[in-house]
């Protein structure tokens, strides 16, 4: 694999067209308009000069880096990919859209992969044009610093496709973990009733969102709370993944907590909206509750 395709330039397409970057390929990023692709771009540029100002990298490995990335606002140069990673949007009309498009574009021998955190693989292969072509390949975030990828086969992912994504995966410097096509994969399955149920606590009044936040934090000794790592992933996304565990599983222990659905009803998504449970408009977040 020598060119890579990356679909949508938010925080988990333009963090994954960093990593394969620094990894010496050359990138294809793209967004609905090349303006959004050249701010994926800028946000990579800002994060080598830091790793740069922090001795973690040269500037000139870092700009050569950064030559790698051509940003695009159409598919057409997509033609040259080994692989298309598509990490747009978590809905799936738009996904489904975007591999019909991409799909009539790419090479005939070339991999299509998401970074869908929760839709089933098999359901999305029915909209590429190879199903055996296609898998799920997981990123978390930030995916500079994260080490995992889960790499999930639909049903019809050939052997030959799996390897070579996990091949690709490990130049990334990732650690590769195979799942299967299960509502919420390993991580997501894990992870989500924890964030669910501290939103639970709270919305039950059981303590404020800083001490939920302090106790989970030191008590498990993660790096995040829950409730700011909710705000860090996004509460739709949060919403999104839960609904598709109950849905997938029909399991009533993972119904989305009342206070989710509202929080995400108000439009309060998190740290990209500016307030999710803390508010993120001034120096440091502030609890809002
Ligand atoms: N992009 C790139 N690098 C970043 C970054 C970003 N957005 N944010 C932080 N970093 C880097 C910093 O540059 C720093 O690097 P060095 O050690 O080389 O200096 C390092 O991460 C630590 O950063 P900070 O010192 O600024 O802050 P911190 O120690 O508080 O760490 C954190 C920040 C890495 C985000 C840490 O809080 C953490 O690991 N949080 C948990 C993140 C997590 O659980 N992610 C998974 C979410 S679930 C998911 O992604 C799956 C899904 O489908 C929902």
């Amino acid at each position: 694999m020598d060119t890579i395709g990356v679909i949508g330039a938010g925080q988990m397409g333009a963090g994954i067209a960093q990593v394969a970057a620094v990894a010496g390929y050359r990138v294809l990023l793209s967004d609905r308009e090349a303006a959004l692709a050249d701010k994926g771009k800028a946000g990579i540029a800002r994060r080598l000069g830091s790793a740069v100002a922090k001795q973690a990298m040269s500037a000139a490995d870092a700009d050569a880096a950064l030559a790698r990335i051509e940003t695009v606002g159409d598919y057409a140069a997509f033609a040259d990919a080994s692989i298309v990673i598509e990490a747009a949007t978590e809905r799936e009309e738009i996904k489904r859209a975007i591999f019909s498009e991409v799909g009539a574009l790419m090479a005939g021998d070339a991999i299509l992969a998401t970074n869908t955190s929760s839709i089933p693989i098999t359901r999305l292969a029915q909209a590429a044009p190879d199903p055996a072509r296609f898998m799920g390949v997981h990123f978390f975030n930030p995916v500079p610093v994260m080490k995992p990828i889960e790499l999930i086969r639909g049903l019809a992912t050939s052997e030959a496709t799996v390897t070579s994504v996990e091949t690709f995966a490990k130049t990334l410097g990732k650690t590769v973990v195979h799942a299967n096509d299960a509502p919420g994969f390993i991580v997501n399955r894990v992870l989500m009733p924890m964030l669910n149920e501290a939103i639970f606590a709270l919305g039950e009044g059981v303590a404020s969102i800083r001490d939920i936040d302090t106790a989970v934090s030191l008590g498990l000794n993660h790096p995040m709370g829950p409730l700011t790592l909710a705000d860090f992933i996004g509460l739709d996304t949060c919403l999104e993944i839960c609904r598709v565990l109950h849905g997938g599983t029909g399991d009533p222990k993972f119904r989305p907590a009342p206070l989710l659905v509202k929080y995400v009803e108000a439009g309060w998504l998190g740290r990209k909206t500016k307030r999710g449970f803390y508010d993120y408009s001034g120096a440091e977040p502030v609890p809002t509750r």
